[in-house]
Formats: structure tokens, sequence, C-alpha cells
């Protein structure tokens, strides 16, 4: 089939970026090839997302056991099996391995086995077979980076990927990063048991967030016997007998059984004939537009390659995107203002649109309102600490929400609907939320930025 003639579509990754263009192409009729040299359905179902979210879940089963007394319920923590842990999260991996593997045979994409590269504009070449096609979309995704002179042993010093193939609990971990990567596997470490020391450089955990949030999860994290370094410049880390020694500019060192590095995922776009093809690099991301095109004609870009937010949904907007414009639509480019962010440690760290610093820096007259989540019903029956924030124009339309607290992840699709539609708060405060959830605390914090505060103190 693919070979002799020239496809409407290749696309080089079948992460989440690269299957969702692969999918939505499809589905508008184009004809594609997926290139993929490991796994369809890349980072975020195998070493990113899925895995680490079964881990969490599994921390919070821990967590529940560990304090099922204080809910008058009597249960025996005799420990974590990682083992089985891992089996667990696996199962889960596999199984939506097995689906998207399935919802690609079904739409007709073919798969070609092997690492590919760009040879020409509109040719990707995998194991010595030319695929020309119409359109090219690059996908190849992101990998954990480190620091100049900081190597990933896979032993001592590891990465995230690393840290998805242990078989035991580390004695004690130090952390060197505080954005979710880092933040997510201190929770998990944390619930089962080790000692966890973050050190961050800038002045707090998860220091793209609301400031009022990253302080919530330190009171948290503090609480759950985390440590963490904050406004801390790392200086060097040795091998010891038992581990390693991590120091940092302050003079201060910290013994650990493991160093984990959680700096940032660096792009995949090295040796892959991207520049050669005439593809603008930046610091190794691809460069494109807010179409996500590169500045060769029928080449496009999406995904951790290019230089937006790296979550697996805005690979999947950016993927959708590029298969629209391919398919002859006129798709709306990606709002990145409007994505939602969740870090999914307990407690959870969830926003969307800006914070109260950046709407200042554009502009905006900002108001907020915190609704602190003991005032809400449900929030008290999980035992959950945290708040809402809302960030919103004086007289004007809400900008930003951010929340703390477990399980708020799952509220910031309401959330979404707020900024992303500019709802004013008088707005949102005519609707009414289900009691006892913790969605309430959504509509208190509006009440209360609307003048009408229920449940609320203040
Ligand atoms: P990140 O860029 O979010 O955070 C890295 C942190 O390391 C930053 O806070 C930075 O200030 C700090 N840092 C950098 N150099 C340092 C140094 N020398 N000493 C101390 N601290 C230093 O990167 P992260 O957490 O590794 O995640 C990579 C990407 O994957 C991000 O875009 C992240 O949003 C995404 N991701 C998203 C998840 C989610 O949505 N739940 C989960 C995991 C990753």
């Amino acid at each position: 089939m693919a070979g002799s003639t020239v496809v409407d579509v290749v696309i080089l990754g079948g992460g989440s970026g690269g299957y969702a263009a692969a999918l939505r192409a499809a589905e508008l009729g184009l004809q594609v090839v997926l290139v993929e040299k490991d796994k369809l359905g890349g980072t975020c179902l195998h070493r990113g997302c899925i895995p680490t979210k079964a881990l969490l879940h599994a921390a919070e089963v821990a967590d529940s056991a560990k304090d099922s007394a204080h809910f008058g319920v009597k249960a025996t923590f005799e420990g974590i099996d990682v083992p089985a842990v891992n089996t667990y999260r696996d199962k889960v991996v596999e199984k939506l391995y097995k689906g998207l593997q399935g919802l690609i045979k079904s739409r007709k994409i073919e798969v070609v086995a092997g690492e590919g590269t760009l040879t020409a504009p509109d040719t990707v070449t995998v194991d010595g077979r030319a695929i020309k096609a119409k359109n090219v979309v690059l996908a190849t995704g992101s990998r954990p980076k480190s620091l100049p002179g900081l190597d990933l042993d896979g032993k001592g010093v590891i990465s995230s990927d690393d840290a998805l193939k242990l078989d035991r609990v580390p004695a004690s971990v130090v952390i060197l990063g505080a954005g979710a990567i880092g933040c997510e596997f201190a929770s998990v470490w944390r619930s089962f048991g080790a000692e966890v020391t973050i050190v961050e450089a800038l002045p707090h955990l998860v220091p793209l967030e609301e400031e009022s949030s990253s302080k919530l999860l330190e009171r948290a994290f503090r609480k759950r016997g985390i440590a963490f370094e904050l406004g801390a410049r790392f200086q060097g880390v040795k091998t010891t007998d038992t581990g390693v020694t991590v120091s940092l500019e302050s003079g201060k060192t910290i013994d650990a059984e493991l160093l984990l590095v959680a700096v940032g995922r660096g792009p995949v776009s090295e040796g892959l004939g991207y520049e050669e093809a005439g593809v603008k690099i930046d610091r190794g991301y691809v460069v494109v537009d807010e179409y996500c095109r590169t500045g060769v004609p029928g080449i496009f870009a999406v995904g951790d390659l290019i230089p937006t937010l790296q979550l697996a949904h805005v690979g999947f907007a950016e993927g959708i995107l590029v298969a629209e414009q391919i398919a002859g639509l006129d798709p709306a480019p990606v709002d990145y203002d409007g994505v939602p962010k969740v870090t999914y440690s307990e407690p959870e760290v969830a926003s969307v649109g800006l914070t109260s610093a950046i709407a200042k820096e554009r502009g905006y007259d900002v108001v907020s309102v915190s609704y602190d989540l003991a005032g809400n019903g449900k929030s008290q029956i999980l035992q959950t600490a945290g708040a809402v924030t809302l960030v919103a124009q004086k007289d004007g339309p809400v900008l930003g929400v951010h929340m703390v607290g477990s399980r708020v992840g799952e509220l910031i699709a309401e959330a979404q609907l707020i900024t992303n539609w500019e709802a004013l708060p008088s707005e949102v405060a005519q609707l009414i939320h289900p009691h006892p959830t913790m969605s309430e605390a959504l509509g208190e914090a509006h009440l209360a930025l609307a003048g009408k505060p229920l449940h609320s103190h203040s």
C-alpha cells in the first residue's frame, strides 16, 4: 500500500499528539500512516500520565488503610508489595494499550513499526522504506532532561522513567524539581513510607501555580512529613555506599538512597532530519505558528516536541487541530490559557486560566476570592483541606480558577467551562451545585465573588 503511492498524511511518533492526529485524520477520510519505534500511546500511556496515576491511586489506598482508625474502621496496614502494585499498574496500561491498538486498527490507519526519519520535506523513511506523503506531522515527543554535568545513571540518580521501573520503595529520596513530576512522586513515595526531600530552585512548590495554591500544597506536604528546600540551588551529587549525598549551593547536604531528577522534559528532535528538511528548531523544540505549522509547507508538529504546554490533553488538541486543517476544515487554534492543569499529588492542585500575577501583568484590574474547603461538607467527610481561589476581572468575567484538595482535579472541567466561556461570577452563582459534593465549593466561591456568600465567613 503506502510506499509506492503518496499517502495523505504520515505521522512520525505515536504518542498522544501523533495518534490523535492519526485518529482524527482517518475519521475525516484521509489515508494515514503512523510511524512508531516503540509502543503506540507514547510517554503518557507507558511512562507518564497513566502509570503514575495508577501509583497515586495505590498510594491513596495505602493512606486509607493507614488512616482507617480515624474513620472508625479497623484495618491493619502491613506494607507495600511493590511488584504487586506494578502488576496492577501494568494491567491498567495494558488494557488501555490494547484498546488504543484496536481503535487505530478500526480506523484503518497503517502502523509502521520502526524508527523513522524525515529524509525529504514530503518523505519519512523507516528501515529503508520511503513513505511519501502530502502532509507530514512530526510528533516525536520528549524525554526526561537533566542538568549540565548531572548524569542520570539509572541507579542512584534516576529519571521518572527509571522510577517507574523500581521494584522496591526507597527508604529515602531527594527529588530535584517541584513541578508536577517532582510533587507526584514525592506524594506516592511518602504514602509508601519513604523519607522524601524536595529541592526546588524557585521559592515555591508547583511554582507556576497561583501562589496561594503553592502555599496550601506546602502546608499539606509539611503535615504529611514531606520535607522541602525552596529557593535552593542544587550544587552536586556524590554516590556513596548507601546511595547519594546531594549538596546544595547553601552548603547543606542531604543523604538519601536515590536522587530523582525532575527538572523538566526536553524535546526529541535530534538526528531525525528535521533541520535538513528546512524545519526551524529552537533549543531543540520545533518552531510552529498557532496552527502547529512549521515554516515548511505540508509539515506540521504537535505535542511535547513544540514549545507549548507539555500535557497529553494539549497533544490531543494539537493533533486534532492539524488533522482538521489537512482535511480542509477551518479549525480554531488551541487557546493555551484555557488549558486545565492538574498535579495529581495528595492533595491535588488544579487550575485553569490566569493566575492573579499573570492577570495583573496583562493589565486587568483583578479581584480574587478564596473559599476554604473547611466550609464544604464533602471535604470534611473526606477530611481534606484546601481551597478554591477565583481570579476575576473587577466587574467582569472569571479569569482563573485555582484549587487545592483531594480529588479537586475532577472539578476542573466545570472550572474550564467557566473561564473559557468568560462567565460572570453572578452567572455562575445562579447555578445550583449538588449537596454535599466538593463541586459546591466552586459554587460557593462564585456566590462569594458575586457578593452573596452562603457558607463562608468572609
Ligand atoms: P517542570 O518544568 O514542571 O518542573 C521542573 C521544576 O524543576 C521547576 O519547578 C524548576 O524550577 C525546577 N528546577 C529546574 N532546575 C532546577 C535546579 N537546578 N535545582 C532545583 N530545581 C530546579 O517539569 P517536570 O515536573 O519534570 O515535568 C515535565 C513536564 O511534564 C511538565 O511540562 C509537566 O507539566 C508535565 N507533566 C504533567 C503532569 C500532569 O499534568 N499531572 C505530570 C507529570 C508531568
